[in-house]
C-alpha cells in the first residue's frame, strides 16, 4: 500500500512514476507523467532516460468525445493486422497528433506543447474542438484505453490512466519505455528500480496497482 500512496502523491504533484507492467505481459517499465504537468525537461527526460516511444494514454471516454479511432480499425491497407501481438489481444494505438501551434512537432517544445494541451483537453473535453486544436499526422502518438479499463486490458495505457483516476487528475498521461542503452533490450525490472530510487521516483508494477488502488 506504502508504494501506491507514494506513486498517488507524486502523480497529484506532477511528478512522474515508473509502472512495470507484468512479466508474462510486456515485461517493460514506461516511464509515466501527467500530461498536464509536462514540459520540454520533461520530455528530454522522456527521449535519453527512458528512450522508447513517447505516446499519450487517453481514457476511453476521453478519446470518443474527441472522436479518436484505435487506429487498428482504420488501417485498410494490408499491412492491418489485429490480434497477432503475442503479448496481448490488440494494440492500444490510436493517431499521431501534434498541436497546432507547433512547427515540426518533434522537439522537446513542441512535443511538450502538444502533451501538456492534450492534458489540458482531457481537463475539461468539451472547452476545446480536437479538430481545430490538433493536426495528424503527428509526433505524439495517441493511446486509447479499452472501455472499460484494467476491467478489459492491463496494459500500461489502462495502468497509468487508472493511476491518474485515482489520484484525482486528468484522464491522461504520458508513457515511454525505458530501453537498456547497454543492451538494447528494455531495461530490467532490477535496474529500473535502481533508476527509481536514485531519482526519487515511485516504482509500481501492474499487480501492485490492480490490488491497491482505490
Ligand atoms: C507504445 C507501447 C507501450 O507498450 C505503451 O506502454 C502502451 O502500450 P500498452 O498499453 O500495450 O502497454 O507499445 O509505445
Ligand atoms: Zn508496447
Ligand atoms: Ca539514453
Ligand atoms: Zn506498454
Amino acid at each position: 500500500r506504502r508504494t501506491v500512496k507514494r506513486a498517488l502523491e507524486a502523480f497529484r504533484s506532477g511528478k512522474p512514476v515508473l509502472i512495470h507492467d507484468f512479466d508474462d505481459r510486456e515485461g517493460e517499465t514506461d516511464l509515466v507523467y501527467p500530461a498536464a504537468a509536462v514540459t520540454s525537461q520533461h520530455v528530454s527526460r522522456l527521449r535519453n532516460d527512458a528512450g522508447g516511444l513517447i505516446c499519450v494514454a487517453l481514457a476511453y471516454e476521453i478519446a470518443e468525445a474527441f472522436e479518436l479511432p484505435f487506429l487498428s480499425e482504420e488501417i485498410s491497407h494490408p499491412v492491418s493486422e489485429t490480434g497477432h501481438l503475442g503479448y496481448d489481444d490488440r494494440s492500444s494505438f490510436s493517431l499521431p497528433v501534434n498541436h497546432r501551434d507547433t512547427r515540426t512537432g518533434i522537439t522537446d517544445h513542441d512535443r511538450a506543447l502538444t502533451i501538456s494541451e492534450l492534458g489540458r483537453a482531457a481537463t475539461d473535453p468539451d472547452s476545446i474542438d480536437f479538430a481545430s486544436t490538433f493536426r495528424s499526422p503527428g509526433h505524439v502518438h495517441l493511446l486509447k484505453a479499452a472501455d472499460g479499463l484494467l476491467s478489459r486490458r492491463q496494459g500500461h495505457t489502462e495502468l497509468g490512466i487508472a493511476l491518474a483516476n485515482a489520484a484525482g487528475r486528468e484522464p491522461a498521461v504520458v508513457v515511454c519505455e525505458m530501453v537498456d542503452d547497454e543492451t538494447g533490450a528494455a531495461r530490467s525490472r532490477e535496474s529500473a528500480i535502481q533508476y527509481a530510487n536514485e531519482h526519487g521516483f515511485p516504482f509500481v508494477d501492474g499487480t501492485t496497482l490492480i490490488n491497491d488502488l482505490p
